[in-house]
């Protein structure tokens, strides 16, 4: 029972996703939590007072003016007796008034008095959720602090199909234990590293790669999902990294390095940064100039392998040591030999040959190489391959792994 003795307040919006929090409930229910229910005047269009109530088996809430309940318990007193406040569905009306501070009835008042986190499951159209308004406000909730799941991308009640549909249940509730810091990985530090690196050739030039740390930001959400503490270090990334982990910056390998020492101790490290091989033996100080003497020529240097050093590291070693192998060529003969090379525990190996799209794109398709052999897993976005290969390091980490 993950969590026996807490409590949430959800807030129910007015969505047709209404329906699934019927669901949330029982799951909550069922991991030990107490759920005080708000709905909203919108969620009382799509699910009912009754049904609610019912399965909550509490006393539901539905009017900031309700004079029984002010005289029982106001509604500061219900938003911090709570250990989390839950927003299912988030409807992109809720995220704007949350965003602006608004209080304009019991759920937003609430919002606003509770001195608790807050976790959204926005759901809505997908121009909705794509309009410039919802982005505005959604980076503005994430900088308060605002933990967000989801929306899932998929077909939609309106007819259309894209990002907007609600998180499922399971993930709403595996998002609600992480925030109570309640997940399999509780208790756990995991570093990831992510991004490509630059090596500078002189101050405004540098050697780098595609690698877009859109896997390793995916996984450093898994992860956090699950309830780890995650050190995200990273190179320069097209892709943001995702709230509620230790995000360190780097640009070089040597950097890269370092902050990895830094962040040491760790239960597991998952390296899917693409380090540079090579950096250039002595960057110049001042920029190149063209000149009489043609091109210059660079003298390359080979950089730490930071996997290799961590997976070789006697004491304090994390327990579990993840490589991932770009290749473009015999992909689980080289991810095989590389695993051993390399000492780590697991190779994730992956395709980048240019038609598979799979550097810089949305999709990966691995191959896990373990002690116990090789794992052809199907073609996914990224998310799901993240969230798949937290659940077995979850798994590898509580001794319950095969490999
Ligand atoms: O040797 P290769 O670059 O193919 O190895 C890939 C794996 O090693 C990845 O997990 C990558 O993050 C890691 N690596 C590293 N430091 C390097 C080179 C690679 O950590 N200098």
């Amino acid at each position: 029972m993950a969590l026996a003795g807490r409590r949430v307040l959800l807030v129910i919006g007015g969505g047709i996703a209404a329906y699934k929090v019927l669901e949330l409930i029982r799951l909550l229910r069922g991991a030990g939590a107490t759920v005080a229910p708000v709905l909203t005047r919108a969620g009382a269009q799509f699910v009912t007072p009754l049904s609610v109530a019912a399965l909550a088996g509490e006393r539901l809430h539905s009017e900031l003016f309700d004079l029984t309940s002010e005289a029982e318990m106001g509604h500061i007193q219900l938003s911090r007796a709570a250990d989390l406040v839950v927003v299912a569905p988030c409807t992109a009306d809720l995220m704007a008034k949350m965003a602006g501070g608004h209080a304009d009835d019991l759920a937003t008042t609430l919002l606003m008095a509770t001195d608790k986190r807050v976790l959204i499951a926005p759901a809505m159209n997908v121009r909705m959720w794509e309009h410039p308004a919802t982005r505005r406000n959604l980076a503005c909730l994430q900088a308060d602090g605002v933990a967000v799941v989801g929306p899932d991308e998929g077909d939609m009640a309106c007819g259309e199909f894209g990002p907007g549909r609600m998180a499922e249940p399971g993930a709403i509730l595996a998002a609600i234990e992480a925030a109570l810091g309640a997940g399999p990985l509780a208790g756990r530090h995991v570093i990831v590293t992510s991004g490509p690196t630059q090596e500078p050739i002189d101050p405004v030039r540098y050697i780098a790669n595609r690698s877009s740390g859109a896997q390793g930001a995916a996984l450093a959400a898994a992860l956090r999902d699950l309830g780890a503490r995650v050190s995200l270090v990273t190179g320069p990334a097209a892709v943001p990294p995702p709230a509620g982990v230790d995000v360190v910056r780097v640009e070089t390998a040597a950097e890269m390095l370092e902050a990895v020492r830094g962040r040491l101790p760790a239960d597991a490290a998952v390296f899917a940064a693409a380090v540079a091989d090579w950096r250039v033996a002595q960057a110049s100080g001042q920029k190149i100039k063209k000149g009489p003497d043609g091109p210059p020529v660079l003298r390359m240097a080979e950089n730490p392998d930071i996997l290799a050093t961590v997976a070789r590291m006697g004491e304090g070693r994390p327990r579990l040591v993840v490589g991932f192998a770009a290749e473009t060529d015999a992909v689980q003969q080289n991810a095989a030999a590389k695993r051993l090379r390399k000492g780590c525990d697991w190779i994730v190996a992956n395709d980048v040959s240019a038609g598979t799209g799979i550097m810089g794109g949305t999709e990966n398709a691995v191959t896990l190489i373990t002690d116990a052999g090789v794992e052809v897993w199907p073609r996914a976005a990224k998310a799901a391959v993240a969230r798949q290969l937290a659940a077995r390091i979850a798994a590898h980490l509580a001794g319950g792994a095969v490999a």
